[in-house]
């Protein structure tokens, strides 16, 4: 098919390459021309296991181009940002109008455009008008940064939220189910539901997926206070099929540019809609989520004597997840970043998102060589669990610091080995 992908970040850079794989003939779409330049030399810009290999493939194939202005094309994806605005909770949806507006002049009445942006409830209902009869579906995207590729060839479900008209509807539909042709055939789950459920589905998981992970933040606390080990509770919890293992890790909490932007434009637009009591357990969520980073900075604080003045603290971790070189409300960065405001030298180190610490943070010290990084160190912080840490040897590394001492953020090592090396070892919850 002839397809559009309007905005060219993360998630439409993914998505293109992707379509394109599957056969389909795709124009990435961008108003950034020097990133439509750049991918259409095969540079994502992004650290994304697996793309640079797909962008190549799929721009040798020919059928995945890159352009500043939309084409004619039988469906639209959107995929451009909905950060969260500058003075409130709320997402900022005016990309998503923006990218609507940029394809009207070449869209023919028949093209269905997909929107797959995350908007708050009620935002593609908002939108139909604007589109002058052209079909619109809500289709949320689930894929997480470092799977990618991955998650978007092979999703655990496709979402569609259709209109209420059934021939309209009809209409969305069959095109939609003729770009997943193949997912469909290789029995993906495709849920069929309106706009405003569609919605609801991204909002919902990603609040559900920090809920889980505030919630064993919150245990991690209580296992601190009894001398309980919230890693074995959290396999514990995870053995049950009615809970499920995954999300259930301790630590310095959840950041990134979804799940904290996420639960705070549901609770703006439960606001908006004069339900604010019901999602107010989410403020909670959202509350023990910036608590979790407070504690690492208390215990580095504790452990650096209450005078972080002058001390080499080193910092394993920068992006806010392993795998990603993406900073976007990065745990990791937040905490060298308090550290060094009272007065620790505070050395950064990680193995993709440095260039992103240059640019956000230039006041902190960066250092790409690992064994460098923790050389005088009289406290180290691993905040971000790269394998490239949780695989350090604890009888190599103590000769390099000043003080063997060690705040595991992410509960990313074995406190015997690291202790029977010679470490003080603290974890979260451990
Ligand atoms: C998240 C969702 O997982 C995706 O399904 C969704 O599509 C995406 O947001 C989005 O809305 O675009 P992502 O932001 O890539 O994906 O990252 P996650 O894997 O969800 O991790 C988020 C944060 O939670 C990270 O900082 C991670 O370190 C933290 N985390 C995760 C924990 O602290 N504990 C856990 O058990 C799991």
């Amino acid at each position: 098919m002839k397809i559009n992908v309007i905005g060219c970040g993360y998630l439409g850079t993914v998505h293109a390459a992707c379509l394109a794989t599957l056969g389909h003939e795709v124009v990435g779409v961008d108003t950034d021309a020097a990133r439509v330049q750049r991918l259409s030399r095969g540079e994502a810009g992004f650290f994304e296991p697996g793309l640079p290999e797909l962008l190549a493939q799929a721009l040798g194939s020919g059928r995945l181009s890159f352009a500043t202005e939309p084409t004619p094309a039988e469906v639209y994806f959107l995929t451009v940002g909905t950060p969260q605005v500058a003075d409130g909770l709320a997402a900022d949806v005016s990309f998503v109008h923006a990218a609507i507006d940029s394809i009207l002049p070449v869209a023919s009445l028949d093209a269905v455009v997909v929107g797959k942006s995350t908007v708050p409830v009620g935002t593609a209902a908002g939108l139909v008008d604007k589109l002058g009869g052209r079909a619109l579906v809500w289709s949320p995207e689930f894929l997480r940064e470092g799977f990618a590729v991955a998650d978007t060839l092979h999703p655990d479900r496709l979402v569609y939220g259709l209109p209420d008209d059934p021939a309209t509807a009809c209409r969305a539909q069959n095109a939609l189910d003729q770009v997943y042709e193949s997912m469909l055939a290789a029995d993906v789950p495709r849920l069929t539901m309106n706009y405003a459920t569609a919605e609801l589905v991204k909002m919902a998981a990603n609040s559900f997926l920090a809920t889980k992970i505030s919630f064993m933040n919150t245990m991690a606390e209580l296992c601190e206070c009894t001398g309980g080990d919230v890693t074995l509770l959290a396999e514990a919890l995870g053995l049950d099929a009615r809970i499920g293992p995954l999300f259930l890790r301790a630590g310095i909490g959840f950041g990134g540019g979804c799940l904290p932007k996420d639960i705070r434009a549901i609770i703006a637009r439960a606001t908006e809609l004069g339900v604010d009591d019901t999602v107010s357990f989410l403020h909670h969520v959202d509350a023990i989520n910036q608590h979790s980073r407070d504690r690492v900075v208390d215990r580095a604080l504790q452990l650096l004597g209450d005078e972080p003045e002058g001390k080499k603290v080193t910092v394993l971790g920068a992006s806010f997840k392993p795998n990603s070189d993406d900073i976007r409300d990065s745990p990791a960065l937040e905490v060298a970043d308090r550290l060094h405001d009272q007065g620790a030298e505070v050395t950064v180190t990680d193995p993709q998102a440095l260039f992103g610490v240059h640019r956000s943070f230039p006041h902190l010290h960066t250092e790409s060589d690992i064994t460098a990084a923790l050389t005088g160190a009289e406290l180290v912080l691993l905040l971000t669990e790269w394998q490239e840490f949780s695989h350090l040897d604890p009888q190599a590394t103590i000769d390099l610091v000043e003080r063997p001492q060690l705040i595991d953020g992410r509960n990313a090592l074995n406190p015997r080995a690291w202790r029977a090396a010679g470490w003080r070892y603290t974890g979260m919850g451990r």
